[in-house]
């Protein structure tokens, strides 16, 4: 009896799956945000006459092997000594040489976390955003790790992504999201609500202040070079904003970029850089509009499945009026998420690879694209 064989097996193949399917999704309590607020609703329309697109070719690694998921990269000056966060928990310093294999690196503190973002007191110390601890001080020596604050207005952190301190001693971090921990990065960006924060800590009141909250996964911050605004970016939102320390307002800094915006640091010769880990792709685009498939690509992650993939990642050049200068990326390159200029070599640090990527922009730069 084929006719009846083949509708037992369609019940079994296709229909039951499909209940479950469906019993499943309804179970799910994950709930993303409806279609995209304005805020959302942006092009990718700021991409500068000077590109670098083959970003990988040239290109030297640092640490492989050793520097575990470098994510943000500081340059300490006096001691020409780069300073980098890892996965493993290690602040780890490298003395890089003029070949990069000859580099020396050292394990330099543990936080027993994941230090993030990195920046240098005005005493000497090192001051850590660790995704788990919080606002760390590590003195000079590496003998002493102080916690600075875990939380504000009565909300703790959940991902304490990025700081910098400024020249009167006062730190400006982020809290990326006070719902979900690093672990969670793939559902706080399919959910789409804006659990951020940009906040203060006053060494000398020791008080931590709210600036601004309500922030989309609140990632990068640095100090313009006056002291008069902070600068942090909003990764899903593709966007940077600057806030007015005096004024206590925001304004856009830098929209529509092409990518997702991670860390931004400054290079002390007038000009930031925006690490983008990714670029956009077409299915970060759907996923934007369509909450359902949101919610789907939530519960596969469950299973360690990542369909938010990234390519495409590079570093977005601005000046101080965060207008796009150069933008270098790769097709091949994910997860950059950070980029630090010393002298002629761009330092950029990854999200998932173990090293950290040098480029002599002198001898591969970004240029104007030759018609
Ligand atoms: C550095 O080491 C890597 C891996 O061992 C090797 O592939 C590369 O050629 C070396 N680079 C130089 C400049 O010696
Ligand atoms: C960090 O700790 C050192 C002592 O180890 C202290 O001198 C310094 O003021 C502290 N910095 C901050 C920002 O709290
Ligand atoms: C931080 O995130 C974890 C994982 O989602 C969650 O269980 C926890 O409640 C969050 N912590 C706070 C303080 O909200
Ligand atoms: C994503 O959407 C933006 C805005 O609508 C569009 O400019 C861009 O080309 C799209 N990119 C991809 C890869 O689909």
């Amino acid at each position: 009896m084929p006719v009846l064989f083949s509708s037992r097996f369609l019940l079994i193949s296709t229909i039951v799956p499909f209940l479950i399917s469906i019993a499943l999704y309804q179970l799910d309590t994950f709930d993303p945000a409806p279609a995209p607020s304005d805020a959302f609703t942006s092009s990718t329309s700021s991409i500068p006459s000077l590109l670098n697109e083959k970003f990988r070719t040239g290109a030297e690694f640092i640490g492989l092997g050793v520097l575990h998921k470098p994510e943000d990269i500081a340059y300490h000056k006096d001691s020409g000594l780069i300073y980098t966060g890892c996965v493993d928990g290690w602040v780890k310093r490298v003395k890089v040489a003029h070949s990069v294999n000859d580099s020396v690196i050292e394990n330099w503190v543990n936080t027993g976390g994941r230090p993030l973002g990195i920046d240098f007191g005005i005493h000497g110390e090192v001051i850590v955003a660790d995704a788990y601890k919080g606002l760390l001080n590590i003195s000079g020596d590496g003998k002493k790790t102080e916690l600075l604050t875990v939380e504000a207005e009565g909300l703790r952190f959940n991902l304490t992504d990025a700081v910098v301190v400024a020249d009167d001693g006062v730190l400006y971090f982020t809290d990326a999201s006070s719902k979900y921990n690093l672990h969670e990065l793939n559902l706080e960006m399919l959910e789409r609500r804006p659990y951020g924060r940009l906040l203060s800590f006053d060494p000398t009141t020791r008080v931590t202040r709210v600036l601004l909250k309500d922030l989309y996964f609140a990632n990068g911050v640095t100090i313009s070079p006056d002291q008069t605004h902070i600068i942090f970016c909003e990764t899903p939102l593709k966007k940077c904003s600057k806030y007015n320390i005096k004024e206590e307002r925001v304004e856009v800094f830098v929209q529509d970029l092409p990518g997702y915006p991670d860390n931004i640091r400054y290079d002390g010769e007038g000009h930031y850089w925006i690490a983008l880990p990714s670029g956009v792709t077409t299915l970060w685009n759907i996923s934007l509009k369509y909450p359902f498939m949101r919610k789907l690509a939530a519960m596969v992650a469950k299973y360690g499945v990542d369909l938010m993939f990234m390519v495409d990642a590079g570093v977005m050049q601005v000046d101080l009026d965060g207008n796009p200068i150069a933008y270098y990326h790769d097709q091949t390159l994910s997860h950059i998420s950070t980029c630090d200029k010393i002298g002629k070599y761009l330092y950029c640090g990854s999200l998932l690879q173990s090293h950290i990527l040098r480029l002599d922009i002198l001898k591969y730069p970004a240029q104007k694209k030759k018609l």
